[in-house]
């Protein structure tokens, strides 16, 4: 059953349309908006597609701001859980929705039979992330000052999602920070959608005031085989702090894929899982290399002893669905602890590719699929009783991303 069959067959019995997710949080622009409060459905969950600027830009949201001193916390350093889904009924927000509470557990959909979500849904999974600007007038943002901090590469698939907050985020200012949530899903899953949600943020227990550094454009570097790529092209990243994606809109788009190519939060653009530790104006201090299709030159950034969940071009490893059970939301290890490997901390030399560079990597990668299945044997986990079929699927599906990148 494809999925647009499948939004056919339940439409009629829900609420929302399942498949379009948007994160929920009293401190997004929005939260209370409905079917009825615009002339068309433009509560959080629609997708944006061929907008002007002022309809997609904060999903037209900037009349719906939230109530004064409503954040969401960042814990530097720490995982961030969100909570991503269909309808804000299906959230621990459901009181100031029409529709009353239709949780579920971590079913980020109620209603939409688990089997045909899940086996649909998989493909669907191609990641969200989060964008921050050190700003607190959110009239002043403009697209180009968003950052992509962190990126979950297997959202949309469980309510509450965890993204990965990179240690040396600095403070706010005073008046907190400003983020907002991306997706855009497979094109199998329906058309050119994208996902904009922004929300007030406030980073806690920061270490490092060094700022981010100036956002660039991502670049498609990472293996393609739907559209005739086999080989991921490293060379061909941007590397450090990106952009969000702005795709099929009416104006002010910065990606320009075609429908059956779009960009994705995901190792394609170089987003690896988890949170983006290069971004800061010091993570290259030899500065970037310009990207081509052509070239072999992959930078490493200094880490500063950050242990490295995101080293630029390691590919995605084991899906860290078994890891976490939906009663337990500190899953993963603080990111800076001492047994902490930092693998591509030596950036004496920008052009350091070479055999040494490409060995590192594959023995880093090792130890660290190591550590990963040492801690990934929780058989409670929701994911797995859920979805086993999928679980293993992507994990073959990865072992053999990991092989092809190297
Ligand atoms: C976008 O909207 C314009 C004007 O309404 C229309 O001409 C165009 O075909 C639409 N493009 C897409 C991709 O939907
Ligand atoms: C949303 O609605 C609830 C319930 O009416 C209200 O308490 C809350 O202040 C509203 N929030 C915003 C941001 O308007
Ligand atoms: C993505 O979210 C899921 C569900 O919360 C979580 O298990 C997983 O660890 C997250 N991935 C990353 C890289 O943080
Ligand atoms: C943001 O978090 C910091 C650190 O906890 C705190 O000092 C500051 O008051 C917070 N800012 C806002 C606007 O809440
Ligand atoms: C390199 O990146 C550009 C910009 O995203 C993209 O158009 C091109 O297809 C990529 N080429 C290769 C070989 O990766
Ligand atoms: C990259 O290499 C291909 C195949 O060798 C060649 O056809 C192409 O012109 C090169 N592109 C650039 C930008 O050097
Ligand atoms: C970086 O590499 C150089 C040359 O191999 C070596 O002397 C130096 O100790 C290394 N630095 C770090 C931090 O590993």
């Amino acid at each position: 059953m494809t999925f647009a069959l499948l939004l056919t067959a339940v439409a009629g019995l829900l609420p929302f349309t399942a498949g379009h997710a948007s994160i929920f949080h009293p401190s997004m622009w929005g939260f209370n908006v409905t079917a009825q409060t615009f002339p068309y459905d433009n509560r959080p969950v629609a997708p944006l597609i061929n907008y002007t600027f002022d309809e997609w830009w904060f999903h037209g949201h900037l009349d719906h701001p939230p109530n004064d001193g409503d954040f969401f916390e960042l814990p530097a350093g720490e995982p961030a859980t969100a909570q991503v889904a269909c309808d804000k009924g299906a959230t621990t927000f459901f009181a100031s929705d029409p529709g009353g509470n239709i949780q579920n557990g971590d079913d980020p959909c109620p209603g939409s039979p688990p089997a045909e979500y899940h086996t649909t849904g998989l493909s669907d999974v191609k990641g969200c992330a989060l964008a921050i600007t050190y700003e607190s007038d959110v009239s002043q943002v403009q697209p180009e000052d968003f950052t992509i901090f962190s990126v979950n590469q297997t959202c949309v698939w469980t309510r509450f999602t965890d993204f990965q907050v990179p240690a040396r985020m600095p403070a706010c200012p005073e008046g907190g920070c400003i983020c907002a949530f991306f997706w855009i899903h497979s094109p199998d899953s329906g058309s050119e959608q994208n996902y904009m949600n922004g929300f007030r943020c406030n980073v806690t227990g920061s270490t490092s005031n060094v700022a981010l550094a100036t956002p660039q454009l991502p670049r498609r570097c990472g293996a393609d085989p739907q559209n005739d790529k086999p080989e991921a092209s490293p060379g061909n990243c941007t590397y450090g702090a990106k952009l969000p994606f702005y795709w099929f809109q009416a104006e002010r788009n910065n990606m320009f894929e075609g429908t059956y190519a779009p960009p994705f939060y995901n190792d394609l653009y170089n987003f690896l899982d988890g949170a983006q530790e290069d971004i800061f104006a010091d993570s290259y201090p030899n500065g970037l290399p310009s990207p081509s299709p052509n070239s072999t030159v992959v930078p490493s950034p200094n880490l500063y002893d950050v242990a490295a969940t995101s080293t630029p071009f390691a590919p995605s490893i084991t899906p860290v669905f078994s890891v976490t059970s939906s009663s337990s939301v500190t899953p993963t290890p603080p990111i800076s602890s001492s047994s902490a490997v930092t693998p591509l901390a030596n950036s004496t030399s920008t052009a350091s590719l070479g055999a040494a560079t490409t060995a590192m990597c594959k023995s880093t990668l090792f130890r660290r699929r190591q550590q990963r299945r040492s801690i990934s044997h929780g058989p409670e986990s929701v994911a797995d009783v859920m979805a086993p079929r999928v679980a293993s699927h992507r994990e073959l599906q990865d072992r053999s991303k990991l092989w092809r990148a190297f």
